[in-house]
């Protein structure tokens, strides 16, 4: 799995990295434009909404959000994905912090109107996520969303057909979403729906 110091490396060849896997349709980023772009409308529907991002990278998701009138705090670990995505947006409130530890102290009273995070939360471990979505539903307002896109499947047959054909660069460090799993294991709290976008990627939107 990459640690801090790996995200640092990659954040300057991570915009074309990603273009390159999206464009070909492969696993993983396959869909990356629908989800980011299906996050942003939905987001759109409400203006200068308070938003959230976990692990916005170089702040692909986040800019344009923030170009749009939204208030954007954000949380990532990586020095170089924030300074990146920091020159692009100069008032955003962005937070070096590693989510294994839950959430930021500072942000730990806000209340958001929508949470956000691509492909990043895979690298929770199953049992951290659960946790941490629980802290994060906290952080929304009663009608707010928590909006996931990411590697993400329907069934943990679904994942291992995906692992199957990809197993020469499969992830084997990475935590991938399996839609059935953590609806089961969030039911008691709140509400999921799942939207697949691609045959690895898909929105996972939990409400109160
Ligand atoms: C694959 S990139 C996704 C970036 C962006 N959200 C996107 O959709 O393009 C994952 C991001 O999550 C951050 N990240 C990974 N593990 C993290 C952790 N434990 N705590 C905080 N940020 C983390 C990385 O630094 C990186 O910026």
């Amino acid at each position: 799995m990459l640690d801090q110091q790996g995200f640092n490396l990659w954040a300057d060849n991570y915009d074309k990295t990603v273009q390159i896997s999206e464009e070909n349709n492969e696993y993983p980023f396959a869909g990356y434009k629908e989800i980011l772009n299906t996050i942003y409308k939905t987001i759109m529907e409400e203006a200068h909404s308070n938003v959230l991002d976990i692990g916005f990278g170089t702040g692909i998701l986040a800019t344009k959000l923030y170009e749009a009138g939204h208030q954007i705090d954000g949380i990532d670990f990586s020095t170089r994905m924030i300074s990146i995505a920091q020159a692009k947006m100069s008032k955003a409130n962005l937070l070096e912090w590693d989510i294994s530890k839950g959430i930021h102290p500072d942000i730990r009273g806000n209340q958001y109107d929508f949470i956000v995070s691509t492909y990043a939360l895979h690298h929770l471990t199953d049992k951290e996520k659960v946790p941490f979505i629980r802290e994060l539903l906290s952080l929304i307002k009663d009608d707010g969303k928590i909006l996931i896109g990411d590697v993400a499947f329907e069934t943990r047959e679904q994942l291992n057909a995906c692992r199957h054909n990809n197993i020469d660069h499969w992830d084997h460090d990475e935590f991938y979403f399996v839609y059935e799993e953590i609806k089961l294991a969030l039911e008691h709290i709140c509400h999921c729906e799942f939207h697949k976008v691609s045959h690895c990627g898909g929105i996972i939107v939990i409400t109160k």
